[in-house]
């Protein structure tokens, strides 16, 4: 599913490396938990993972495509069809309501539409009900939820239409010990039913347990 080989990544104007000849694999439907501390690299690494930005050096395939041989846009459709991002910060669109943002995949991809199995709206609601929101949300503005459920919405945008990876960086970090434990559950769940594969970054290392592997990032 993910093939990384002599990864270097420096953010402009940083005199250190971010991240430095790391390599990994990671096999398709594995469920993969990546921790370290803060500042290691990690939601630099789901980024580039996600495509968002190119490695400076080194090789990162998804589905057997290398990312740095697509040109930006072609990339952000490579990601909009097979990669679902849950945010550190949710990213979700302000102005929208809730449904309206766990839509968004499906109006920026064909292919995750048609994976809905015919009505978007539908398993948006599904998706939503599953993560335990109340109904009556569905037509609130994003912002105006509590964090908790942002990520929630978040992560329901994420999983709609089935993409084959799902990228979570700190997914459970507002919610409370309980609410945690359910949200990983619900989320393994449906990552299991679609055989996504599913990377999750965590400092919490509690919860690395319930993962089928576990990669520390160092900081360089
Ligand atoms: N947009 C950016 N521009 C410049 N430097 C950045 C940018 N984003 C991150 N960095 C730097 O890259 C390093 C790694 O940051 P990153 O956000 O990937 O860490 P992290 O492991 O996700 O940390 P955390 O656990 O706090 O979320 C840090 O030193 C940070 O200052
Ligand atoms: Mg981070």
């Amino acid at each position: 599913m993910i093939r990384i080989r002599d990864l270097c990544f420096t953010w402009p104007g940083s005199q250190t490396p971010c991240l430095s000849q790391l390599a990994f694999d990671v096999s398709r439907g594995e469920r993969l938990f990546l921790h370290g501390e803060s500042g290691a690299g990690k939601s630099t690494l789901l980024n580039l993972i996600g495509g968002v930005m190119l490695p400076e050096r080194g090789e990162i395939d998804v589905l057997g495509q290398s990312l740095s041989q697509l040109s930006a846009r072609a990339r952000d459709r490579f990601r909009g069809d097979h990669a679902g991002f849950i945010f550190q910060q949710f990213n979700l669109i302000p102005y929208l309501s809730v449904l309206d943002n766990v839509l968004l995949p499906c109006r920026f991809s064909t292919e995750r539409a048609r994976r809905t199995g015919g009505s978007p709206t539908a398993e948006a609601r599904r998706l939503l009900a599953a993560l335990d929101m109340d109904p009556q949300l569905a037509h609130h503005p994003a912002t105006s939820l509590s964090v908790g459920q942002q990520q929630r919405v978040s992560a329901a945008r994420a999983l709609i239409g089935r993409p084959e990876l799902i990228l979570a960086d700190e997914p459970t970090s507002a919610l409370d010990p309980q609410r945690q434990a359910v949200f990983i559950e619900l989320l393994m769940s449906e990552v299991a039913a679609s055989g996504g594969t599913l990377v999750f970054v965590s400092h919490d290392q509690r919860l690395a347990h319930l993962f089928d592997r576990c990669i520390e990032l160092l900081a360089p």
